[in-house]
């Protein structure tokens, strides 16, 4: 049986983990949740008088927002560029901070800017490597991987890596280097095309409090 979502409430794709708390702490911030909402349960789907939240992977997040499941969401821009769907991205949340580097081994940055013919590239990012590569003219060879990026180097599996660097300590105690800057990445509220439109009223008053909560800081 397919679960039916209250349609009256606003439909929230959040992702677990760290971006799932900074979200609720700030929709109580700016008054659009009035209490605290917790991950801690298995529960998939938390409800309340105004909301349903959907706690999903972050690469999904975008994938239930397109669809129309949620009218809303919360997603990076790493996952942004990389699955690019198509949905508004009204406001700048000014959280999961992050950069898309290309990193590699200290030895092998000459090799990076030596014009080379082709390079293995490990990444969960194939579409941004691709792309940034590709404007480059230069050829690599793509290994998607999943998790634990920073292995591949070390062991031979690729010659650079693809991946957000946050603090630089997955780097930094693995011996590698940033390389090159990509872009950096912060977390976006994503709207659905139709629901900003038949939504349109709870939809600007979401965007509306979070505005004028970042403008004052
Ligand atoms: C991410 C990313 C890096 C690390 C960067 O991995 O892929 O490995 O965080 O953070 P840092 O600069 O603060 O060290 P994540 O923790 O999501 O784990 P994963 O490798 O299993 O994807």
């Amino acid at each position: 049986m397919v679960r039916k979502l209250s349609p009256e409430r606003i439909t929230v794709a959040l992702p677990k983990g760290r971006l799932f708390e900074q979200t609720i702490s700030i929709f109580n911030r700016c008054g659009i949740l009035d209490r605290k909402l917790s991950q801690d349960s298995r529960k998939l789907i938390l409800e309340t008088e105004d909301f349903n939240f959907l706690l999903v992977r972050a690469k999904d997040v975008p994938t239930y927002v397109e669809y129309g499941v949620a009218d809303i969401g919360v997603a990076g821009d790493d996952v942004l560029f990389e699955s690019k769907p198509d949905v508004y991205r009204p406001v700048d949340l000014g959280i999961g901070l992050c950069t898309i580097m290309v990193a590699g081994l200290p030895e092998d940055r000459e090799k990076y800017f030596a014009n080379p013919t082709v390079l293995k590239i490990a990444t969960k990012y194939p579409n941004i490597a691709k792309d940034f590569f590709g404007e480059k003219g230069i050829k690599v060879q793509i290994i998607e991987l999943y998790g634990s990026i920073e292995l591949a180097p070390l062991v031979g599996l690729a010659d650079f890596i693809v991946d957000i660097v946050e603090t630089g300590r997955t780097l930094r105690e693995n011996g590698l280097v940033v390389i090159e800057e990509i872009m950096p990445s912060s977390a976006k509220l994503i709207v659905n095309r139709a629901s900003y439109k038949t939504k349109n009223e709870k939809i600007m008053s979401i965007i509306d409090k979070l505005e004028n909560m970042l403008v004052k800081g």
